[in-house]
């Protein structure tokens, strides 16, 4: 209905805007007749009370509390929810004063509070017992997610353990990370037209090159600029994916008017979350939005980049082949002899690396492969030759 801004050389203490600002702000909703005061920053919990004294028939959210609601209405796995709750816990605790004091308002007319009453310990009032309710549940969660967290790690152990390939989308809120996981895998992963769509990391398994090879692709939850800290803490366990992934695809959203911007504030979550010298592959998404020309432009300031279209599966080969030849980068070429008595070893190497060729002998199969870098060792009574970069 109306966006106000505010040039000053520093937040004001008790309104972070200035005081004669917040009632112009106030008499603006009230003549609009407006429910929701948005502020795009960070609110102190007493700068928001603060302020809901000012404009004062209007619910006033910032921006950490509106990102909070928006990750709840799409929370979907136990973990996800757990870790929304918390945040959120966590972020209201020191702003319940302001929430009761709403109560009371309401409760002159409804007499809501009676609802309430026994429940507080002796010489607690409400708020003393609403806070210590919270605490305790605050402590519940934060157990409840390092048993999930554990659990999560003994599964990725196991991955690495099996060398897994894995591969994991990175990118701006809505640059069409879901779009392109389900037009690479055929996964039905919740697309949606909303921002942070996907707050759960989301793995399905991928083919980059007609081989049984398995690797592994994740979504993750969409990077915004000026992500709090609180919430970074609060999703780890969907940035872990980021953290562990042997390739990051960097998704871009090239019709985006803040297209550059939005490309560095993820590479600056990157480099928060200590990811920034992970290979990765730059990914321009929604191409047929975009002219020839400026695609021609985006071609010859990023060489190395892969332009597609997700909704339309324009090139998803030229992107599988890139992911092929990431992976060939990051392996090492062997010639093994395997013998007959050791089908599991066979067996490995067919889900994880890629045969270059195979032949059964005698005395066992004769097998080139590339494998992964880490695994070598694992080969070693099996080489008949040295190893080779494949690269080489
Ligand atoms: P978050 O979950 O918010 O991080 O979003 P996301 O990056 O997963 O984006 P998502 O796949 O949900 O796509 C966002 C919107 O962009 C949806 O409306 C898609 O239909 C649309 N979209 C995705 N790819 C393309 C494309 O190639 N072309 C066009 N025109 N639209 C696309």
């Amino acid at each position: 209905m109306a966006r106000e801004m505010q040039h000053r050389d520093r937040p004001h203490v008790r309104t972070y805007i200035g005081p004669g600002k917040a009632e112009e702000i106030n008499q603006l909703a009230l003549a609009h007749n407006a429910q929701l005061v948005v502020f795009d920053n960070d609110l102190s919990p007493s700068q928001q009370r603060n302020l809901e004294d000012i404009i004062s028939k209007v619910k006033i959210i910032d921006r950490t509390g509106i990102i909070l609601d928006i990750f709840a209405l799409h929370a979907h796995s136990a973990e996800g929810k757990l870790q929304v709750e918390l945040a959120q816990l966590n972020y209201l605790l020191p702003r319940l004063r302001g929430m009761w004091q709403h109560l009371e308002r309401e409760s002159q007319g409804g007499g809501r509070m009676s609802d309430r009453i026994g429940t507080r310990g002796p010489g607690e009032t409400q708020l003393e017992t609403d806070k210590r309710i919270m605490r305790r549940r605050i402590q519940r969660l934060t157990a409840e997610l390092g048993t999930l967290r554990n659990n999560r790690s003994t599964q990725r152990k196991r991955r690495q353990r099996n060398s897994v390939y894995s591969v994991a989308l990175v990118g701006y809120t809505n640059a069409g990370k879901s779009t392109l996981l389900n037009a690479l895998t055929g996964a039905d992963v919740l697309v949606e037209d909303k921002l942070f769509a996907t707050l759960d990391s989301t793995t399905r398994k991928l083919n980059v090159d007609h081989q049984k090879r398995e690797i592994v692709i994740s979504d993750t939850v969409g990077f915004i600029k000026k992500l709090p800290h609180q919430l970074v803490a609060a999703f780890r366990s969907t940035l872990d994916e980021v953290q562990l992934a042997d390739l990051l695809l960097h998704v871009v959203d090239a019709s985006a008017e803040q297209m550059d911007e939005q490309i560095v504030a993820v590479e600056d979550v990157l480099k928060e979350l200590g990811a920034e010298d992970k290979r990765q592959v730059l990914v321009f998404n929604k191409i047929d939005l975009i002219s020839e020309s400026e695609q021609l432009r985006l071609r010859k300031v990023y060489p190395e980049s892969i332009l597609v279209s997700a909704a339309n599966c324009i090139g998803l080969d030229g992107l599988r082949e890139a992911i092929a030849e990431q992976i060939r980068k990051s392996s090492v070429r062997l010639h093994l002899k395997v013998p007959y008595s050791r089908g599991e070893v066979l067996q490995r190497l067919h889900s994880v690396s890629l045969i270059v060729s195979e032949e059964h002998t005698e005395d066992g199969t004769n097998i080139v492969v590339d494998v992964p870098q880490a695994d070598v060792d694992d080969y070693a009574s099996f080489m008949v030759d040295a190893s080779t970069p494949v690269d080489s």
